[in-house]
């Protein structure tokens, strides 16, 4: 698997992005503003990632997406890791990143990665999406948000 930056003028997965973040306007906001990396395996994009400068020296995760038949194998790690060594590289002191209260597995994952959980926004999903999320039999509604010193 090879982990690559997706030049400007080449198409975003959007299939992919559209797992992690149900808004396309929202979606295709932050991909024009951002810098979209693509985890590719036999000439087929089977992961995303996309990072945001937020504040001086500060950068978000912003969408992370593995495609669903390659989910569970260790690729989600593998490329929020990768999202962390680029961050670091390019001198970001802090590395962010948002999920839903319902989001367990995502959660799991962030914590495992190093992230630390530093805030709620409360009713975020609420007020942002048109449509009802659940997961895991829970609504989401809250955006919990976690940061990473670098
Ligand atoms: N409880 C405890 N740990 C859990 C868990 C749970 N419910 N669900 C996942 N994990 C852990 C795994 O055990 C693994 O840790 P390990 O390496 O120590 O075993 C870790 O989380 C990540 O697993 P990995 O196989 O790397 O994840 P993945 O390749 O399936 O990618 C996502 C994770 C979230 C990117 C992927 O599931 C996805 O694309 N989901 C849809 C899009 C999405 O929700 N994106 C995030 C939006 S905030």
């Amino acid at each position: 698997m090879e982990i690559k930056k997706l030049e400007k003028h080449e198409k975003v997965p959007m299939e992919l992005l559209l797992l992690a973040d149900p808004s396309k306007s929202i979606v295709e906001e932050y991909v024009a503003k951002g810098d979209c990396f693509i985890a590719e395996s036999k000439e087929q994009i089977i992961g995303v990632y996309v990072l945001l400068p937020t504040r001086p020296k500060t950068v978000e995760i912003v969408n992370v997406a593995v495609a669903e038949a390659h989910q569970g194998k260790g690729i989600g790690k593998i490329l929020v890791n990768d999202a962390i060594l680029v961050a670091k590289t390019q001198g970001y002191k802090t590395i962010e990143i948002g999920t839903g209260n319902s989001s367990i597995g995502q959660l799991a994952l962030y914590q495992k990665c190093g992230f630390r959980i530093v805030s709620v926004d409360h009713n975020y999903f609420i007020k942002h999406y048109s449509e009802e999320i659940y997961e895991n039999g829970i609504q989401c509604i809250d955006m919990i948000r976690l940061s990473k010193e670098l």
